[in-house]
């Protein structure tokens, strides 16, 4: 017959349980890409992670969302991974305002707005190429191009756009910085091209957007988003796009596989 001591027991087993479960879900280990850490470390080490370590007893390799960053919805959308990847993301918004305020086109504010989305939230170096890949699937043709053309014609004066070689470029690479040959070979194809002027609008729209005191919103963008970005149903990552996995990348960046 059963007791209120052995009923309290079987009740508190069954919290246990519970909290065994919760702690199992939250038990996970997350792995960071070589790319992560390469030059912190020789990347031709073994790998960090040893499965048989005794501290990962019990332990799973992450192959989902990270615990740790906020969850993106299901179906996640442009402005998700604007607020939940790369909040406050001062600099594209700063950038996207100043263009809106010198009445340029809707396509650059649009490229103002995402140029540098690389270096927000995934990878720095060529930032520009990988910026226009991520989002080529989605935007016009144009927004892309210019993007990618940006990364090049920020090494490139321009006198009749008001644009100089950024002071900023000499304090952080010094004064005999000169770009790679394949900036080099870029530059005079880009320069012919005839969308240069949205490429170069975005490097007249980045030069003056670092104002601390400029308050700025991604509200005055969400219609021109929703008209210049052709937001996937299935959600970004989700959809298919020869793009998707980089933003399946950017949500979940730990997975083991
Ligand atoms: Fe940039
Ligand atoms: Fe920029």
């Amino acid at each position: 017959m059963e007791t209120a001591s052995s009923t309290s027991t079987l009740s508190e087993r069954a919290d246990a349980l519970e909290k065994q479960l919760s702690d199992e879900l939250d038990r996970f280990i997350p792995v960071r890409s070589n790319l992560y850490t390469s030059g912190e470390r020789d990347p031709r080490l073994p790998l960090e992670i040893k499965s048989d370590a005794p501290e990962y007893k019990g332990k799973r390799f992450n192959m989902g969302h990270d615990p740790r960053l906020p969850k993106m919805p299901d179906k996640p959308t442009l402005l998700d991974f604007f607020e939940l990847r790369m909040a406050p993301a001062t600099h594209l918004l700063q950038s996207a305002t100043h263009a809106l305020k010198a009445g340029c086109d809707e396509k650059i504010i649009m490229a103002c707005l995402v140029h540098d989305i690389a270096v927000s939230m995934f990878i720095r170096g060529d930032h520009g190429y990988w910026g226009a890949q991520l989002l080529e699937p989605y935007v016009p043709e144009e927004v892309s191009w210019a993007i990618r053309a940006h990364q090049v014609l920020r090494f490139y004066p321009d006198e009749q756009y008001g644009y100089k070689y950024p002071d900023l470029y000499v304090k952080f690479f010094g004064p005999d910085y000169t770009p790679e040959p394949y900036i080099q070979r870029a530059y005079p194809k880009i320069r012919n091209h005839k969308w240069y002027e949205t490429a170069r609008l975005i490097t007249v729209n980045d030069i003056y957007s670092f104002d601390p005191n400029m308050s700025v919103s991604l509200d005055p963008f969400r219609d021109i988003v929703a008209r210049n970005f052709r937001q996937p149903e299935e959600g970004l990552g989700w959809d298919d796009s020869p793009s998707s996995h980089m933003w399946r990348t950017i949500n979940w960046p730990t997975r083991f596989l």
